[in-house]
């Protein structure tokens, strides 16, 4: 039995190490944000054919998108809402969406992510239905793929199972090793936002292009990369947060080396490991977008460097002993209102 209305929560995203080596088969490590996306979901009068999305303080206009080609809001999001009709039938057509993000824009935290796995639980709960986690990430891997081409699909994993997990896909089978990692203590981060980012499959497609003419090349970063994150693992696992953040330092110099780095992002992690951080790096796809400083105890003082300097920031926690159970909870529903921070979310498009 459907209900009158029903929410749908999914968490943004950060990868702690081991972005797009992951694309060519490495292990990559990422976490779900204590901030992320919700949905509402209800009804629309009787003749109005949807589904229909709204969003307030977006970065975009979704004043109403509808998956008619050509018809209202941006096409990514309209091929997205044609997919869920794909997904789960023309009875999602009369279904109304409000999405409020606490995610900031074209940021790679995940956003496009985390609407595809809040929009497929909304719907579910909305319909009474229950659906697994590996349904869930089945199909918002169709969405994902709608908002960015070929993703190695490391965003909306870790998404829908939630805490920490190690990430790898077998590129020549398609086979994908999701596990969830155990922390002994929390981690703590100040996020820095160097700007707008050209989007997911732009960065991932440009990089493509440089690694076919290099191959060996960048086959040795891809495996170096590789390499930091196994080490990493170790060290998260025994919370030996002095020698992660080396590796976070490094897994930036291979990040530069491959060109997804940008001067906002440099002049974020210097700000950063100025201020007495363990380590920094992008985070996500990189040219612009988020990036992650790890810290030894109170994230505050790295905040206001960088709010200082110009940038937007926020402070981050992964909790201990983090597990799959808060992958839908949505924590600022705890206190009973939004998070009343940066409202806009991104939905990225594929060039
Ligand atoms: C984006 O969050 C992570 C990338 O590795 C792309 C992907 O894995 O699909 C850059």
């Amino acid at each position: 039995m459907s209900a009158d209305a029903a929410f749908g929560y999914a968490p943004g995203k950060i990868i702690l190490l081991g972005e797009h080596a992951v694309v060519y088969g490495q292990p990559a490590l990422a976490a779900t944000l204590d901030r992320g996306v919700r949905v509402a979901v209800s009804r629309l009068a009787e003749d109005a054919k949807g589904p229909v999305l709204r969003g307030a303080g977006f970065g975009i206009d979704v004043t109403g998108a509808r998956p008619d080609p050509g018809g209202a809001g941006p096409e990514p999001l309209r091929r997205a809402l044609a997919k869920l009709v794909e997904l789960y039938g023309e009875r999602v057509r009369s279904l109304s969406f409000v999405v409020e993000g606490g995610i900031p824009a074209g940021s790679g935290l995940g956003s496009s992510a985390a609407l595809s796995v809040a929009m497929i639980r909304g719907v579910h709960r909305f319909f009474g239905e229950t659906i697994s986690d590996e349904a869930v990430i089945a199909d918002a891997f169709a969405l994902e793929r709608v908002f960015h081409g070929t993703p190695s699909g490391v965003d909306h994993s870790v998404i829908a199972r939630g805490g920490l997990v190690s990430f790898q896909k077998n590129v020549e089978t398609g086979a994908v090793h999701l596990e969830s990692v155990t922390l002994p203590r929390r981690l703590r981060f100040a996020v820095g936002l160097a700007g707008a980012h050209a989007g997911t499959a732009h960065a991932v497609g440009a990089l493509r292009e440089r690694a076919k003419r290099h191959p060996r090349a960048y086959q040795r970063l891809w495996d170096a990369i590789g390499e930091l994150v196994v080490e990493a693992r170790g060290y998260l696992e025994s919370g030996q947060l002095g020698a992660l953040g080396e590796l976070m330092d490094l897994n930036q110099g291979y990040l530069n080396a491959l060109g997804v780095s940008t001067p906002a992002i440099e002049a974020l992690c210097s700000i950063a490991r100025d201020r007495g951080a363990l380590g920094a790096k992008l985070t996500g796809a990189g040219g612009g977008g988020a990036m992650i400083a790890l810290v030894d105890d109170d994230p505050a003082p790295v905040v206001r460097a960088f709010q200082a300097a110009g940038y937007g920031a926020f402070a981050a926690e992964i909790r201990a002993a983090s597990s799959a159970n808060d992958a839908d909870e949505d924590p600022s529903a705890r206190n009973d209102s939004l998070p009343t921070h940066d409202t806009a979310i991104a939905v990225e498009s594929t060039p």
